[in-house]
Parts: C-alpha cells; sequence; structure tokens
C-alpha cells in the first residue's frame, strides 16, 4: 500500500443509498477501502450504508469482506481490512418512509459530533432522488456541511433532466450538489488537461491551423445482458454519448481555464457544449448512424443478438420483434463545434456494445505538411497523430513520420513510428487508481472541478434532444451489425464521406 500524498480528508460521514446494491459493493466500497488502506480518509471518517434489505451490520460486512477478497485480491490486508471495517453501519431505510429517516438522523448523532459533513450518495434510481432529498430536507439533514452525490441517468431528455434537478435543488444548492461522470475520474482523462496547458509543445496547434480532425471511440465487447430493462429505454446516444464522450469532447476541445477550480473549468466545457452545432433535418443522415448487433462472436466465444435478448426479456410483454422498437447498441456522429478554434474540424464519435476490443481513445489528427521535399508525395507521408488511450491501458502515442533505415542513396524511405508513452511504466504505478476512488476523494474533500454543473448537463441533453427527436420524425431506424465487427457499415462510410477513416 502507498501512503497518502496529500493529508487525511476532514472527518466526514457518507451516507450511500442503495447501500447494498452493485454500484455501492462493486465500486464504492472497494474504492473506499483503496482510500483508507492508502491513508486518505480521516480515523473518524464513518461509512453508513442504508438500503431497503433488513441486514445486521455483521452480515452486511462479512458479505462485503467477500466481494472484497474475490474484487481487489491484491489490495486486501486483514490488519487494514479490520481498521476500515471499523468505519462502517448498516441501517434498514424506505426511501419514501421519513419515519426511517428520523431514525437515520438519531444514527447518525450517535456517530458523530454536530458539524461534521455529510455527503449522501444515492445510489439508488433516480426516480427515488427527489423523494429521498425530500426526506432529508425534513430530518434536517441537508444542512450547510452537506452534499448529495448523483449519477447517471440524469434523465433521458431535457424536461426530464430539469424535473430531477428542480427536485433536488429544492432542498440542497447548485454547490451542494456533485454530479458524477465516472469518466471524469480517469487518470487519463485528467491528463488530458496537463497534455493541454502544462506543455507548451501542442497547445500552438491545439486549433484548426494544426488539427485535421478529432477521433473518440469508446469500445466496448459487453453486450446489454443483465440490464435490459434500463437499455430498452436508453441506447447507446443516452448511456454513453450524452455524458461521457461529451465529457471527453469539452476537455479535448474546451479553451483554457484561468485555473482548475470547479467553475472555470465547468465554464469553459459549457461554451463547448453550447458551441456544438445541432444536427437537424438532413443532416440527421449524413452524420449520424445507429445500429444494433445481431447474434456473432466476441473473443472466440458466440454471443445472442441484441434483438433475441430484448424478445427474451420482454416475452410476458408485447413481443419486440422489429428493430423499431429497439434502442440502439451502437452510435457513431460527425459533430461539428461552431466557434473560432474549431471551425472547419469535425469530430468523429462512436460508442457500441459488442464490438471486437474493449478499449477508448482519443485521437487527434494534426494537418498533414504542405509540402513534400522527398520523393515521397504529400499525400503519402501519414500526418502526424496523437493517440491518447484511456483503458484499457493507460498510453499517450505520438505518431511521427521517420527516415526508415537504410543505405539506398536514390530515395529516402518515410514511415509513421510512434513514440509511446506508458504511464504506469513511466510514473511506475504501483496499482491503477479506480475513477471512483479520485471522485470520492474530491467530494469528501468538497472539490467540484470533476464534476457537472447543472447547466452543462442540461446543455448536453438539449443538444441530444435534436437527434433524438429527429430520428423519431425520420423513422431512422438502427442498422444491423454483426457481434463482433465495428458496427454497421453506415459507420465506416461516416468519415469515408470526407476522405477520411476510423482509427483501428
Ligand atoms: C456506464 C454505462 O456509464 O459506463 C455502461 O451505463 C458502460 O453501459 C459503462 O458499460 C462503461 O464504463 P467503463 O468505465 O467500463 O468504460
Amino acid at each position: 500500500m502507498q501512503s497518502a500524498e496529500c493529508p487525511p480528508t476532514q472527518p466526514f460521514v457518507i451516507i450511500i443509498f442503495g447501500g447494498n446494491g452493485d454500484l455501492s459493493r462493486q465500486k464504492l466500497l472497494p474504492a473506499l477501502y483503496n482510500l483508507d488502506a492508502d491513508g486518505y480518509l480521516h480515523a473518524d471518517g464513518k461509512i453508513v450504508l442504508v438500503s431497503r434489505k433488513e441486514l445486521t451490520t455483521d452480515t452486511f460486512k462479512s458479505q462485503i469482506r467477500d466481494v472484497f477478497k474475490q474484487k481487489i485480491p491484491e489490495q486486501y490486508d486483514e490488519v487494514i481490512w479490520k481498521k476500515f471495517v471499523a468505519k462502517i453501519y448498516y441501517q434498514t431505510l424506505e426511501a419514501t418512509n421519513p419515519q426511517d429517516f428520523t431514525q437515520l438522523k438519531q444514527l447518525l448523532n450517535q456517530l458523530t459530533t454536530h458539524n461534521v459533513d455529510l455527503i449522501h450518495y444515492l445510489a439508488t434510481p433516480p426516480t427515488l432522488f427527489g423523494t429521498i432529498c425530500e426526506n432529508l430536507g425534513a430530518a434536517n439533514l441537508n444542512h450547510d456541511n452537506t452534499r448529495v452525490v448523483i449519477e447517471k441517468p440524469l434523465g433521458k431528455d431535457l424536461a426530464s433532466s430539469r424535473k430531477i434537478n428542480d427536485e433536488i435543488a429544492q432542498h440542497f444548492r447548485e454547490n451542494q450538489t456533485f454530479r458524477i461522470d465516472h469518466y471524469l475520474g480517469k487518470e487519463t482523462v485528467q491528463n488530458l488537461l496537463a497534455i493541454r496547458f502544462a506543455n507548451s509543445l501542442f497547445e500552438p496547434m491545439w486549433n484548426n491551423e494544426g488539427i485535421d480532425h478529432v477521433e473518440i471511440t469508446v469500445a466496448e465487447t459487453l453486450g446489454v445482458e443483465g440490464r435490459e430493462a434500463y437499455y430498452s429505454t436508453t441506447g447507446a446516444l443516452k448511456d454513453m454519448l450524452q455524458n461521457h464522450i461529451l465529457q471527453l469532447l469539452c476537455l479535448v476541445a474546451m479553451e483554457p481555464p484561468n485555473n482548475l477550480d470547479a467553475d472555470s473549468v465547468r465554464d469553459e466545457k459549457l461554451k463547448v457544449l453550447k458551441s456544438l452545432r445541432p444536427i437537424v433535418g438532413k443532416d440527421i443522415r449524413e452524420k449520424t448512424v445507429r445500429g444494433i448487433y445481431t447474434s456473432g462472436s466476441v473473443g472466440g466465444e458466440s454471443v445472442k443478438g441484441y434483438l433475441e435478448l430484448m424478445q427474451a426479456f420482454d416475452k410476458n410483454n408485447t413481443p419486440m420483434t422489429s428493430h423499431r422498437h429497439l434502442a440502439e447498441t451502437f452510435v457513431a456522429l460527425n459533430v461539428n463545434i461552431d466557434n473560432w478554434r474549431w471551425e472547419g474540424v469535425p469530430f468523429y464519435l462512436r460508442t457500441g456494445k459488442r464490438l471486437p476490443k474493449r478499449y477508448s481513445e482519443i485521437v487527434i489528427f494534426f494537418k498533414p505538411i504542405p509540402h513534400s521535399i522527398f520523393s515521397q508525395k504529400k499525400e503519402d507521408i501519414e500526418p502526424n497523430k496523437m493517440v491518447i488511450r484511456l483503458q484499457p491501458e493507460e498510453t499517450i502515442e505520438l505518431h511521427i513520420t521517420n527516415k526508415v533505415p537504410s543505405l539506398a542513396q536514390d530515395n529516402m524511405k518515410l514511415r509513421s513510428a510512434a513514440l509511446n508513452l506508458s504511464l504506469s511504466q513511466a510514473f511506475n504505478s504501483q496499482r491503477r487508481i479506480d475513477a471512483y476512488e479520485r471522485l470520492l476523494l474530491d467530494v469528501i474533500n468538497n472539490t467540484a472541478t470533476l464534476f457537472m454543473r447543472r447547466d452543462e448537463v442540461e446543455a448536453a441533453w438539449q443538444w441530444i434532444d435534436h437527434i433524438t427527436r429527429g430520428w423519431e420524425s425520420f423513422h431512422y431506424d438502427c442498422y444491423s451489425y454483426v457481434a463482433g465487427t465495428w458496427g454497421p457499415t453506415a459507420s465506416i462510410a461516416l468519415p469515408l464521406k470526407d476522405n477520411r477513416v476510423w482509427y483501428e
């Protein structure tokens, strides 16, 4: 275990609603354990799990211990576990029952002194956000030292997102509201800020004079098994693009903020979101592609198609027999940002389930050279590229054209090769830090830079709503693609229309 690089937090209590659920067990508690192991959490920090399920604290603790042994075996250590588990309390609570919140308050009064920071983490479906906040308000658990943390889906369109935000805003001020997009907690995503604003090399050409186009791909091999109900009303555009991919785009495209304060960064991201050119009219067919996977093979294993999966899931209801009833599992967009810096630079975005490989990558394609002095024509000299890989490994490659070593005198052969930086090797990282560790530490420390402000979320929905409305009004159905391939052929054609190809 490494020791904390900054002083431990202030005393705090984090209350996780939905504490017995998957997010809590698989992500939040392991992240808190790692933070504690590394010395980041105050000795008086407390973690209160609340959930409908009747469980004793001891049963819950022993279940969690099993999860840790399986999920983070390298980090699990009996001594550290004993220290961590002393912080944990479990209480049964029905989110709709105000009396349960009075009991919660009694527990909190026993655990803490008056002024300690309370963090309410709502790891529940968003339909409960309003009720929980109302009950917290009624129990006076929303005083100045409290924060509320919420996660996507923050709505399914602008109207529903506003409703969620309004319900929360009745009881918590904006600066008490922390909206998580776990992509912002990933190390390499934060490193984007460092690459751009801590180096003088790139920023002078980080605009339409130096950059030809940008590509952002988030490819997954997983299907939607186990999440059929959620996915049937969501789809890749709302599940992945509205939040994670647009946030990545903002960090690539924003102007330099004055500093790293939450509002300075968020003001700049908001400007990007507001500059996105709406995709409407004939551009719906020209600039968007949606798809669903049919049966195929991924990683050598046969997998069912999405339609079959949803039919099996929906067999007790109206059978879904056509693509028209299904939300897409793949989406690709050609996006323009209407401002001085990015005029004429397309951003190609794509994400999909059941693709051949799992990776997330941002590729910056620089402009070609203006003239070739070599025997290779300038069109045949590959332009420079920067490939920023967020996962599975965290690497940055700079593709540079070089002379191929040879004694031949008549013609100098050129070829692109990559300068390759692996962040784990360069910084000798002992283990990979999970996004939730960064984000939970920031919430505890009341640092909001990596969280989304209400106006950002709403600007993103406003832009996405143009696309969903366009798909509906033009009856733009999903194309199909075989599981284990790179999406529908229409997606390959998307950059091809501009004589470009996806980087694979
Ligand atoms: C979630 C989506 O927000 O992100 C999932 O709901 C997706 O559908 C997941 O699988 C991907 O996250 P990561 O960190 O594994 O890329």
